[in-house]
């Protein structure tokens, strides 16, 4: 009988153990990431949108096992002040029950990005979207847009961008002649006009906010053979017309675009599907180009696989100089769900930037 009357204290101290959460100073890329529930965040392919002292993470909702590549659920948001630990916000964007709608659920819709139009007071949500049961050929941009950063956002539209547009050529180079549709030069550009009538595909994707409060939509585009950068109107929910393509013919997925001392830089990857390849970036001293190529930016073991992920977005630190976090996805396309988060600090040596493995790191890295 004695024993008994621990039991009772015992249970409730072991239940409040069990339920409070750690609280979370550092980052462990590749490790499971458990958010204020203990549960492993989930929001794949994502983007973070930094909004009145909070940041917001959005990213693909995947389930257990192979269908998990698939949207079930939606687009699911969590929400931060330091970085370390994120507050589960639940699904900002949910797929349909109706199967004939452009986002019905088993659909693929994959990297989602939101930014803020300070004009609409608008939240606007951008994504790759592919309709149920057509694998990848569809390659549309989806978007869809809320008053509450949160969400729940409402779909607007899905489609593939620039019908009938001819890119734009800040000035006249030997790449701008060789664009001729009645007898494309390469691979490229016969996918750019055999799409030219109906518009560009829209595969993987990010949407940047220039300072001037320009919008811009970057997309692997052509088969996955190019990458379109394109300006989206004043209030962020369509495409001006107005675009360049980049690194013509070279596979770049996998989009993060930044801007760091009015430079424009942006990561990429191969496309190997879920598998890893070495990433690779680029700078420009104008948004439209002429963007050059610099090779893989990741040093050390495992630099040629990106250490096992690939390229979702760059984080600019929020009120730190010089502090930008690449973030990669660490896919496991058998069980989706699993899929972990490599966050790694981005080193600059002038204009040149690297990136290296670090096991366990904290925001004071950039202090130094
Ligand atoms: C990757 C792409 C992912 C997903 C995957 C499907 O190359 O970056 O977003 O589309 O292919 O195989």
């Amino acid at each position: 009988m004695k024993y008994y009357r621990f039991l009772l204290p015992a249970f409730l101290l072991l239940s409040i153990i069990g339920h409070a959460q750690i609280k979370l100073n550092s980052f462990s890329p590749g490790a499971r990431w458990p958010d204020d529930k203990g549960v492993h965040i989930n929001a794949h392919g994502g983007g973070i949108l930094y909004n009145n002292g909070v940041y917001y993470w959005f990213g693909e909702h995947k389930v257990a096992g192979n269908a998990g590549n698939r949207a079930m659920v939606g687009v699911h948001c969590y929400s931060s002040k330091d970085l370390y630990n994120w507050k589960d916000e639940g699904i900002s964007l949910s797929v349909s029950p109706d199967p004939a709608s452009d986002i019905a659920k088993g659909c693929i819709l994959e990297r989602p990005k939101v930014i803020y139009n300070k004009k609409t007071k608008k939240y606007v949500m951008w994504f790759h979207l592919e309709l149920l049961g057509k694998g990848y050929s569809v390659a549309r941009a989806g978007v869809a847009v809320s008053d509450k950063v949160t969400g729940p956002y409402q779909f607007v539209k899905s489609y593939r961008p620039n019908p009938g547009q001819m890119p734009f050529y800040p000035e006249l180079t030997p790449q701008s002649d060789q664009l001729n549709c009645l007898s494309p030069a390469n691979k490229s550009d016969g996918f750019f006009c055999r799409d030219l009538p109906g518009g560009q595909m829209a595969r993987d994707m990010t949407v940047f906010v220039d300072d001037d409060g320009k919008a811009y939509h970057v997309f692997s585009s052509e088969e996955n053979y190019t990458l379109d950068l394109a300006e989206l109107t004043p209030d962020y929910t369509g495409h001006t017309g107005k675009f360049i393509r980049i690194y013509i013919g070279h596979q770049t997925e996998a989009p993060a675009l930044f801007k760091r001392n009015g430079i424009y830089y942006m990561i990429g990857s191969g496309c190997t599907g879920w598998a890893p390849n070495a990433a690779r970036w680029f700078t420009a001293k104008s948004i439209w180009g002429p963007w050059t190529y610099h090779g893989n930016p990741c040093q050390g073991q495992d630099s040629q696989i990106t250490y096992g992920g690939q390229s979702t977005h760059v984080l600019p630190v929020a009120g730190k100089k010089d502090a930008f976090i690449f973030i990669a996805d660490k896919w496991t396309p058998k069980d989706a769900i699993d899929g972990r988060y490599l966050w790694l600090p981005i080193s600059f040596k002038g204009d040149d930037m690297e990136i290296n493995w670090i096991d366990k790191w904290s925001l004071d890295t950039f202090e130094k």
